[in-house]
């Protein structure tokens, strides 16, 4: 659906002015009286008809009802014209089906433009910018916990601000409220299950399940689950009892070390972008589920490259966990060396001053973080006597986390706002 403002924004789009075609591509022309053109391919235009017929747009759902078994892609047009003073052009198809475009309607889906191509791509929420220590010290957003459980706004600024930078904050929950974490997620969606639980504990304890939980020593800088083959995309935590000295977390922008060594060490780059890790996690877990005491026995083991990139180069994922790592390595016995030099290489950059987010949780404070873009650790830590440091967590995925920020922009009618169809 197009929110309120997206219309009135286009309502000011120009007339449209002329169309001309299909050519021989079959593809129309069309013409706006501000001079901007628009090439739009034929068989398109029928398949996105906006109209009752072509979609089922109900609250419940948005559903294109053409089958593509039936759907006869070289089916033609009878005629094309613009109507209603240049506000929509009409096209009635050779079936009698006829379709009626506003004009706002085709400006803002122009595949020729580059600009409403640009736009199109912001639905997918990617981060645009890496950071380095001075960036994420100046932007790093902090939202109040208490404005985040009550203004929706604040739910999006949160969560946009957490697909962009990879991280943000909220700030004083009440204190020692051990149902904040659940209460967090309401607001998100849905918490993402995992080995350890809907939400886990970290604090120290006899027969650990985790680094995390085995001492109060400071850990290494690491992503979550590289043992898993789909490890969780997004991961929280509250502070609950917060260290009397050190305990606090650190993160660092993987993709931002990614690119750096691609520039500054290309061999390192090469090796850690084609070079798969294995990954093993072995034992079990104890945890509540439903109210009773739960054991999971787990054997988990998975590959991944320390740097993942997508089709067109760009840096998309960072898994690494050195605890985790495990002894296989399915290459020729000469390469083994320097895979270590590329995996102590890419360690030395997460921990150079330049790179590193360092900040204090403080009681009732929570962050929420890329657990596939951020690797994060905490410094070693001493209690205060009679007291023990403990967080609370859990994970999330992005299509949960991403549907809930374009939903509050569909319902909000923030400008961001994009149509489903
Ligand atoms: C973890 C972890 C950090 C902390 O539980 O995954 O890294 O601050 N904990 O204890
Ligand atoms: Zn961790």
């Amino acid at each position: 659906m197009l929110s309120a403002h997206l219309i009135r924004n286009l309502r000011n789009a120009s007339k449209l002015a002329s169309v001309a075609g299909p050519n021989a591509d079959r593809i129309v022309n069309v013409k706006w009286s501000d001079g901007k053109t628009g090439e739009f391919p034929l068989i398109w235009l029928r398949d996105t008809s906006p109209d009752a017929a072509t979609y089922t747009i109900s609250p419940a759902m948005t559903a294109r009802n053409l089958t593509m078994l039936e759907f006869d892609v070289e089916q033609k047009a009878r005629k094309l014209w613009i109507d209603g003073d240049g506000d929509s052009l009409k096209i009635e198809w050779d079936s009698g089906v006829l379709s009626t475009f506003p004009s706002e309607w085709l400006q803002m889906r122009n595949p020729s433009d580059q600009e409403a191509r640009k736009r199109r791509r912001k639905v997918y929420l990617f981060p645009e910018e890496t950071w380095g220590k001075e960036e994420i010290e100046k932007k790093l957003k902090r939202f109040s916990h208490e404005e985040f459980m009550k203004n929706d706004r604040v739910v999006h600024d949160f969560l946009e601000a957490v697909c962009i930078d990879g991280i943000a904050v909220l700030k004083g929950a009440p204190q020692g409220a051990r149902g904040a974490i659940e209460a967090i997620g309401d607001r998100i969606g849905m918490i993402k299950r995992t080995h350890f639980g809907i939400v886990f504990e970290v604090s120290t304890k006899a027969d650990a399940s985790n680094m995390a939980y085995a001492s109060n020593g400071g850990l290494p800088f690491h992503t979550d689950f590289p043992s898993l083959s789909h490890p969780p995309q997004l991961q929280m935590l509250h502070m609950l009892q917060s260290a009397e000295e050190g305990g606090n977390s650190l993160f660092v922008d993987g993709f931002h070390v990614a690119e750096q060594l691609r520039v500054e060490n290309p061999e390192v780059f090469r090796i850690l972008t084609t070079h798969s890790m294995e990954y093993i996690e072995e034992g079990y877990d104890i945890h509540e589920i439903n109210g009773k005491e739960f054991r999971f026995d787990y054997d988990m083991c998975a590959r991944h490259k320390v740097i993942r990139l997508n089709d067109e180069g760009k840096v998309n994922k960072i898994q690494f966990g050195n605890a985790m790592r495990s002894w296989f390595y399915d290459c020729e016995p000469n390469q083994v060396q320097n895979v270590y030099r590329a995996m102590k290489t890419f360690t030395d950059h997460c921990y150079q001053p330049r790179n590193v987010l360092k900040f204090r949780l403080e009681d009732g404070d929570t962050v929420l973080w890329a657990n596939q873009r951020l690797l994060h650790t905490r410094d070693g830590f001493k209690n205060a006597p009679g007291k023990s440091r403990t967080l609370t967590g859990c994970y999330f995925d992005w299509d949960i986390v991403k549907s809930r920020v374009r939903h509050l922009r569909d319902k909000l009618e923030l400008e961001q706002n994009q149509p489903s169809a």
